[in-house]
């Protein structure tokens, strides 16, 4: 399940996983880990040598279950720091390194294994899992994002995450390594106008055609 940051890709993630019994793995949760890696280890996020000389460090463990997903990161819950706005500024550049990704992507290679496992993030359908049974790339207008995100947060305005979410969406997808992309066998689903339960229930759908 692929899409920008608002889609509603986490919560539909976890929810057809509830469905259908299945693990869970959010790899946004894994750039972010590195993310406070690296400024918890004083690294200049505006050198990407210097991150890429690091990425080898981070030792990241990731609970698969949807009902308690979680990272740990050397050896410490790394869930809540890894929400933070310093994080959100910061994951774009660091998730730019290809030194990150490569070895962001092996582990995630390991963690879906044989399969069973609903996996959200940018680049799942063309990069991480190109052989997946079903591929959803969810997308929702900049207002439904910048509003739905804004009631995850205090201290927000939904004008506030129209200008984030935008300055993210560009950095992602126009980044030189596996940009944000739809598959081009991926289903897009504009939840602009659905409830989180009709989103689930279309994806379920989806996978009872062609899983
Ligand atoms: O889904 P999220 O907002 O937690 O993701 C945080 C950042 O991680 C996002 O801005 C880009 C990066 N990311 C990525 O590059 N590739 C992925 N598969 C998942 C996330």
């Amino acid at each position: 399940m692929d899409g920008p940051s608002g889609s509603g890709k986490s919560s539909a993630s976890r929810g057809v996983a509830r469905a259908l019994g299945l693990r869970y793995l959010d790899t946004g949760a894994m750039y972010r880990a590195v993310t406070w890696w690296m400024l918890t280890h004083e690294v200049d996020l505006a050198d990407p040598a210097a991150i890429a000389a690091r990425a080898g460090e981070p030792r990241l463990e990731m609970s698969t279950d949807p009902d308690a997903p979680g990272v740990r990161l050397d050896g410490e819950p790394a869930d809540g720091p890894i929400r933070s706005a310093e994080v959100t500024r910061a994951v774009s550049a660091v998730s730019a390194v290809p030194e990150v990704r490569q070895r962001l992507v092996a582990l995630q290679r390991e963690l879906i294994g044989a399969g069973g496992i609903v996996v959200e993030g940018r680049d799942i359908g063309t990069v991480v899992a190109p052989d997946a049974p079903v591929k959803v790339y969810l997308t929702a207008s900049e207002e439904a994002r910048a509003t739905r995100r804004n009631a995850e947060l205090t201290g927000s305005t939904v004008a506030a995450q129209r200008v984030e979410l935008a300055r993210r969406d560009t950095l992602d997808s126009t980044r030189k390594t596996d940009p944000l992309a739809m598959a081009a066998d991926a289903v897009e689903l504009d939840t602009t106008p659905m409830t989180l339960d009709e989103v689930i229930a279309e994806v379920l759908r989806l996978v009872k055609e062609r899983g």
